[in-house]
């Protein structure tokens, strides 16, 4: 058995796409186990972009099989086009290679206008990706109101559940175009396509466990967006540490073997909420500039600030991360010094804990360590002894802080562009 978790550290965005496309290459199975279409990932082969919102990454591997577990939740319009443009670029996607749950919560057009309904009835400006994941996780819980994938099977009950939501969410409804027929005929069309793709998805794990394959959780989003333990409210409506793995899929934790948390050299997050280590502008535009630090999702800019480690260590011990990678590290070459943020200060006092309270994230100031750059390019290191010194002093003071080990770094968007520093992972 050798499984291993690739999942967000930060605020999500840290290229735990290519990540996963790379690790790809060794896996048998890859399964995605909460979010949605909130989620972009970007991965450069040659001269394709593939952007994905839903469907694994290994879809760009021959052999992978891709799983889509009952944790996410599905926008069948998204994912349908994502099978159309893969296929257009010679992509091969069929029954065979991608498995969708059955349990999984569709995310159905009604649920956008309840997510623009509740903004504008709401103070807080969570500057959400507007896809209606919250609205669709609400409903899940809520029990009454949810509707899952294996429900397009069984069409008459699809229609009963469609009537309830349309009775009881008419008034966040009423602005929009939706009617109750089209919806019908809409989902009626969407059932026929996607019925090849539905699959009883726990029990094709457990069969894909016994037989000993090789399987990659790929995560989405990023653990301080997480619903328990990120920035509450400025977070996103599912759990994207670890335990999401086990509830999202349907295994035991003693599967996992390893969990590699991605984490950029530097922090960006899309969206509101307090942002301790954010650069000031000049810096932040920069960052931006050269890091291409636009959401994948909604093109919004992205805040920059400098590299977290209160934050990276919160995230390294409620994931348990057995390593990390490291990525966008070219994006420091220029730079002559480095700030690491290494506590914050509060009423005048250091701590190293992640506060639960967003006011007191808020008044918290970062106490910063400079460490010297490293003024040469990294684009075209591919292996140790191209990395210089100064770029490895960097990296071992941030593996000696979280006290877990860097064996990967990203120097570059491509599927090449990365340096193995320690032992394979698996
Ligand atoms: P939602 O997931 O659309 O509800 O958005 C909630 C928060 O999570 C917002 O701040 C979004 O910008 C953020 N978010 C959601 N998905 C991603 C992602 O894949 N990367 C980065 N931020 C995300």
């Amino acid at each position: 058995m050798s499984n291993i978790v690739i999942l967000g550290a930060q605020w999500g965005d840290e290229s735990k796409g290519k990540l996963t496309d790379v690790f790809a290459e060794n896996a048998d199975v890859v399964a995605r186990y909460q979010g949605g279409d909130n989620a972009g990932h970007t991965i450069v082969l040659g001269d394709k972009t593939f952007i994905l919102h839903l469907i694994p990454s290994g879809i760009l591997r021959p052999n992978t099989v891709n799983v889509i577990g009952n944790g996410v939740v599905i926008n069948l319009e998204t994912l349908l086009r994502e099978i159309d443009g893969l296929q257009a670029q010679g992509v091969e996607v069929n029954s065979d290679n991608l498995k969708i749950s059955d349990r999984a919560h569709l995310i159905m057009p009604y649920h956008k206008m309840v997510e623009q309904w509740e903004q504008m009835g709401s103070t807080t400006k969570i500057g959400t990706t507007s896809r209606g994941i919250g609205p669709t996780y609400s409903d899940k819980m809520n029990r009454h109101a949810g509707i899952r994938v294996g429900d397009l099977l069984e069409f008459d009950h699809f229609q009963k559940k469609l009537d309830y939501n349309l009775e009881t969410k008419a008034d966040a409804l009423q602005s929009g175009d939706v009617t109750r027929h089209s919806l019908l005929e809409t989902f009626y069309r969407y059932a026929e396509r996607i019925s090849p793709y539905i699959t009883d998805t726990v029990a094709y794990m457990h069969e894909v466990l016994a037989a000993d394959k090789r399987i990659l959780f790929e995560g989405a989003q990023g653990t301080m967006l997480d619903i328990d333990f990120g920035t509450y409210p400025y977070v996103t409506s599912s759990n994207c540490t670890v335990g999401a793995v086990c509830t999202g899929l349907g295994i035991g934790p003693k599967v996992i073997e390893n969990v590699m948390g991605v984490s950029k050299a530097y922090v960006t997050r899309v969206g509101g909420g307090p942002f301790p280590t954010e650069m000031p502008p000049d810096l932040d535009e920069h960052i931006r500039d050269i890091g291409k630090e636009y959401g994948a999702t909604t093109q919004r800019p992205r805040r920059c600030g400098w590299l977290d480690l209160v934050a990276l260590r919160y995230a390294t011990q409620i994931n348990g991360l057995t390593a990390i990678a490291l990525t966008k590290l070219d994006v420091f070459d220029t730079l002559t010094d480095i700030q690491v943020c290494v506590a914050y200060r509060y009423k005048g006092k250091e701590t190293t804990i992640f506060p639960s309270s967003l006011k007191v994230l808020e008044e918290c100031e970062p106490v910063y360590e400079t460490l010297p750059g490293w003024q040469q390019g990294l684009t075209k290191a591919r292996s140790p002894e191209d990395i210089p010194q100064r770029t490895r002093d960097y990296i071992k003071y941030v593996s000696d802080y979280l006290n877990v080990p860097i064996p990967i770094i990203s120097v570059g968007p491509d599927r090449e562009q990365i340096v193995q520093l320690g032992a394979p992972l698996w």
